[in-house]
């Protein structure tokens, strides 16, 4: 019996040693695939999903939103945060793709759709807000916070996110026309008018690209 159990795990040592060396072998020789036009294979996506999933509810489980998200006038203000900011990678109603949207992976999310069924408005809002906030590490989301948006403003996108899916074309434009384009307050920049003046917001000068 002795024997056996010695056996066993002799041989469960062998095999987590080939396992560590396989996997020192795939690291040292460069042989995971980096390009963002290369996917993952159905396993690896999965396992990266359900790992972010997981820690975002874990995270984001305490997150209270405040009662006034249908507040038009916080949709007012997220609308121009969302049209300088977000609109590139989330698309806006009536527009199918975007440049930088084909070329990220993983692809961004398109916003104007309606969120995962089965789950709260509650719950919904409180995911949203936490990866505004803190983006997710590896995709192309950043941490808005770090950019200085305070919670007040990112409170102000995840009130608009709730509406953007209802939203048409026409409306969606005419929400961004009244409302005050990028601006938000933050510690780090500042005066938010200030924020609003500087050069890329409307990005004057920009030529039409062409290729
Ligand atoms: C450079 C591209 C980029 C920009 C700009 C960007 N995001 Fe994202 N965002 C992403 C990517 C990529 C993901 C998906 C990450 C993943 O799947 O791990 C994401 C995910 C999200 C999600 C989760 C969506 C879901 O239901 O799974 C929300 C909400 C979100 N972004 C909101 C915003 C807001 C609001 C802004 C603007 C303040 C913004 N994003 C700007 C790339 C971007």
């Amino acid at each position: 019996m002795k024997k056996l159990l010695l056996g066993l795990f002799a041989a469960l040592g062998a095999l987590a040693a080939t396992g560590i060396a396989a996997a020192a072998a795939i690291y040292y020789l460069g042989l995971i695939d980096v390009a963002a036009d290369a996917p993952h294979s159905p396993l690896v996506y999965d396992l990266i999903e359900g790992a972010r999933e997981r820690a975002i509810a874990r995270s984001s489980s305490d997150i209270k939103p405040p009662g006034d998200l249908a507040n038009p006038e916080r949709v007012r203000r997220g609308a121009g945060n969302y049209a300088a900011m977000c609109a590139d990678c989330h698309l806006t109603p009536g527009v199918a793709n975007s440049e930088i949207r084909l070329g990220l992976y993983p692809t961004p999310p398109d916003l104007t759709r309606v969120a995962a069924a089965g789950q709260s408005a509650d719950t919904v809002a409180a995911r949203q807000f936490w990866i505004i906030r803190h983006g997710i590490k590896a995709s192309g989301m950043p941490a808005w916070s770090k950019g200085g948006m305070d919670d007040a403003s990112i409170w102000d996108l995840t009130a608009f996110l709730g509406q953007l899916p209802a939203l048409s074309a026409e409306q969606y434009l005419n929400l961004v026309a009244i409302s005050d384009g990028h601006a938000h307050h933050s510690a780090m920049m500042g005066d938010p008018a200030a924020v609003a003046a500087q050069p890329h917001d409307d990005k004057p000068g920009a030529k039409p690209h062409k290729h």
